[in-house]
């Protein structure tokens, strides 16, 4: 008889995950500044059905009733982005004292709800002003994100339990830099490099100022995945050795080992890269992996059209190697493959390669998009998603058994929200949002994951 649930650890920390632009709303209220986002979602033809995040959850308003949500759902700690907008309205210079003010009561009403709160400090919101200067392209950006680092620190550093200061530098160097289908939605390609370096750079300096402002417990969320070879050709492992390379080494190498994974990456970047690593390669207290999919990866074909598009492949066209469909796998209602044991994969694959230099792992991120249907009488029926969670809870149990150090699980996310360049169309949330409402029903995910929560050992 298999386990009615997956089993953990005692003190495996069980938590959610959503991000400021895409809950909160509220985007003109007390003083905060424009963000990329409300830049790019004003564009025509950036975003499904013409979508901003102008109101998205109205998360700004109705946090009392999202912490409810969340303490019912009986998570332990709840990771929520900080709107830099909202601090530093103009990116660099005086501090919003209401911004950090609306941060400030969603932090006690956290604590008072006995749930952990988890703060990041930049899910892709680049205040605009700093954009117009060249964004994540330019240096100057370090030492400005460093400074709002040290305000929110100095803050709200007695009350939240986790920081980390960036999400997914991948995914804004090739979707925001690279390829331009993210804010700021820039194609620079290659050029796009500098990107990764400077986030890094950023990175460091805001864990130092964090902890100078007397935080602990600093990590990282970034997004990883297996690269999983077309064949066993030459051609193609090499394609997918370069392809892993550029998007999971690349950040985790300097991160952890203080180098970048190639040298001709580390030429490639700006400024002097060897005294930058040793503060991108401050120590973490943890590392957090944000987790969806594999991609599979093959040599270019010989042919001059442009590469294949597969969903959620993370790849520009014109290079020597190319996405390929994963094949063999169910798919979400986005089209991202179903594969719990790339989860495992990647928590051993970190493993494997640091070794001793690893912290503990969290998973910052996992979740699932089905187009649910409308709530009946309250009831929103989604057994595919409770099957997402438990089915790469079940692999990550395994990857701990293996005796990986794996801490923590936060499900992407709590509530349905505003998807990036995917809009409303996709529902990630154990909680339906109803958006000419804003009523929130939770699903049968949400009442699966409290009542999973419930039964472990801790
Ligand atoms: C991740 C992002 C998060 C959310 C999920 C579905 O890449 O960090 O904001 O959009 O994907």
């Amino acid at each position: 008889m298999p386990q009615p649930f997956p089993d953990f650890p005692a003190g495996f920390l069980w938590g959610a995950a959503s991000a400021a632009y895409q809950v909160e709303g509220a985007v003109d209220e007390d003083g905060r500044g424009r963000s990329v986002w409300d830049t790019f979602t004003a564009q025509p033809d950036r975003v499904v059905g013409g979508a901003t995040g102008a109101v998205a959850t109205d998360h700004y308003h109705r946090y009392r009733e999202d912490v409810a949500l969340l303490r019912d759902l009986g998570v332990g700690a709840y990771r929520f982005s900080i709107a830099w907008p909202r601090i530093v309205p103009d990116g660099k210079g005086p501090v919003n004292a209401k911004g950090l003010d609306f941060y400030d009561r969603l932090v006690d009403e956290l604590c008072a709800a006995d749930i952990a709160p988890a703060a990041t400090l930049f899910h892709w919101d680049t205040p605009q002003p700093l954009e117009d200067d060249g964004g994540w392209i330019s240096r100057d950006i370090v030492h400005h994100f460093a400074d709002y680092a040290t305000a929110v620190g100095e803050r709200l550093g007695d009350r939240v339990r986790m920081w980390m200061p960036l999400n997914e530098p991948v995914v804004v160097t090739m979707f925001g830099y690279a390829l331009g289908n993210h804010a700021p939605g820039r194609a620079l390609g290659f050029e796009a490099l500098p990107a990764v370096h400077h986030q890094l750079l950023g990175h460091g300096l805001a864990t130092q100022a964090l902890r100078a402002a007397g935080c602990s417990t600093i990590g990282i969320a970034s997004n990883h995945g297996p690269v999983w070879p077309a064949s066993d050709a030459d051609a193609d492992m090499t394609a997918a050795e370069t392809y892993t390379t550029l998007v999971n080494w690349l950040f985790s190498d300097p991160l952890l080992r203080g180098r970048y994974p190639v040298d001709e990456l580390a030429e490639a970047m700006p400024g002097p890269v060897d005294e930058d690593l040793e503060v991108i390669s401050t120590p973490l207290d943890f590392f957090g992996i944000n987790y969806y999919q594999p991609t599979v990866v093959g040599a270019a074909s010989a042919t001059d059209g442009p590469a294949p598009v597969v969903e959620g492949a993370l790849l520009p066209p014109g290079l020597p190697f190319e996405p390929r469909p994963v094949v063999g796998y169910q798919t979400t209602d986005f089209g991202w493959p179903v594969a719990p044991e790339g989860l495992r994969e990647t928590v051993s694959m970190f493993a494997d390669r640091y070794g001793e230099d690893l912290p503990p792992i969290y998973i910052t991120e996992s979740g699932c998009s089905y187009h649910d249907p409308d709530p009946v009488d309250g009831h929103v029926p989604d057994q595919a998603r409770i099957d997402y969670h438990d089915s790469h809870l079940r692999a990550l149990a395994e990857a701990i058994a293996d005796g990986i150090d794996v801490r923590g699980y936060f499900a992407w996310s709590i509530t349905d929200n505003f998807e990036w360049a995917a809009g409303y169309a996709e529902r990630f949330g154990l909680v339906h949002i109803d958006y000419a409402t804003q009523r929130r029903t939770p699903k049968d995910s949400y009442y699966w994951f409290q009542e999973m929560i419930g039964k472990q050992a801790g």
